[in-house]
C-alpha cells in the first residue's frame, strides 16, 4: 500500500471519534485533508449532522468550503475534537508540526481541543524529535534577522534557515516568516519550546508538547492506536 493510501486510512479512522453536534478542528496537510474530505462526505450523506469546522489554515478552509463543511472561527468554547497530521511523532506522542507552515493556527486550535487526534503513516514515528525534521518557527518579519541569530544561539550546531519557495520567503497565513531550525537530538522538547518562545519576535514553534491525546498510525500491517 502506498503512503497516500496509508494517510487516508489513518485520517478516516479518526472520524470514528466524531459525533453529531461536534465542533471539529480541521488540520492542514496531505494527511489531514483526507479527514476533511471524509467529514464533508459524512455530512452530505447525513451520517453526521450539526457539525461545525474550525480550519487551521486558509488551505483547509478552502477545502472545507469545497466539501460543504460549515465553518466558524475559533471561539472561546474551543473545539470538541481536532484531527491533524504531524511531521514527527515521538514515543511520548510529542510532535513536530508545521512543514505546511500552519503551525500557529494549528497550535491554537489543538490547544483548545477537548481531544486532539494525530493521524499519520508509519514513517512519521521517530525515536526522538529532531530525528529527521527541522522545527518550524514562525517569526515576525520585523527584526527577523535578529530573531534568527537568537534562535541559532539556542544550541550548538543548530541550523536556522528562512523558509523559501520559488526564490521568495514563505509568508504564513498570519503574515509572518517561517524559520526552520534543525537541531540534533531534541532531549527536552518542552524546555526547547519554552526557550524559543522566550525570544521576542518568535510567534510560535512547531513543537507540540503535551498536545496529542491519541495517535492513529497506518502501517503496512494495519492501524495502530497509541494513547497518551
Ligand atoms: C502543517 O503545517 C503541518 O503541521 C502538517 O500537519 C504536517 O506537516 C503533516 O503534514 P502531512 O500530513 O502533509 O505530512
Amino acid at each position: 500500500m502506498n503512503l497516500e493510501a496509508l494517510k487516508e486510512q489513518a485520517a478516516i479512522k479518526a472520524l470514528d471519534y466524531v459525533e453529531t453536534g461536534m465542533t471539529v478542528g480541521l488540520g492542514t496537510g496531505s494527511t489531514a485533508k483526507h479527514a476533511i474530505i471524509e467529514l464533508g462526505k459524512r455530512i452530505k450523506t447525513g451520517r453526521l449532522a450539526e457539525i461545525i469546522g474550525v480550519a487551521t489554515s486558509l488551505e483547509s478552509e478552502k477545502l472545507a468550503i469545497e466539501y460543504g463543511i460549515p465553518l466558524m472561527e475559533l471561539s472561546a468554547a474551543g473545539v470538541d475534537i481536532a484531527i491533524d497530521g504531524a511531521d514527527e511523532i515521538d514515543p511520548n506522542l510529542e510532535l513536530i508540526k508545521g512543514a505546511g507552515g500552519a503551525l500557529v493556527r494549528e497550535k491554537l486550535v489543538e490547544f483548545n481541543a477537548k481531544k486532539f487526534i494525530v493521524v499519520a503513516d508509519h514513517t512519521k514515528l521517530v525515536p526522538y524529535l529532531g530525528y529527521k525534521f527541522a522545527v518550524p518557527v514562525e517569526i515576525m518579519q520585523w527584526g527577523a534577522r535578529a530573531t534568527m541569530v537568537k534562535l541559532a544561539d539556542i544550541a550548538p550546531q543548530v541550523q536556522v534557515r528562512l523558509r523559501m519557495k520559488d526564490g521568495v520567503s514563505v509568508i504564513s497565513d498570519n503574515g509572518n516568516l517561517i524559520a526552520d531550525c534543525k537541531f540534533t537530538e531534541i532531549l527536552d522538547p518542552r524546555e526547547l519550546d519554552a526557550r524559543m518562545r522566550h525570544i521576542p519576535g518568535v510567534v510560535g514553534t512547531g513543537l507540540f508538547v503535551g498536545y496529542a491525546d491519541m495517535a492513529i498510525i497506518a502501517g503496512v500491517n494495519g492501524l495502530e492506536i497509541f494513547k497518551r
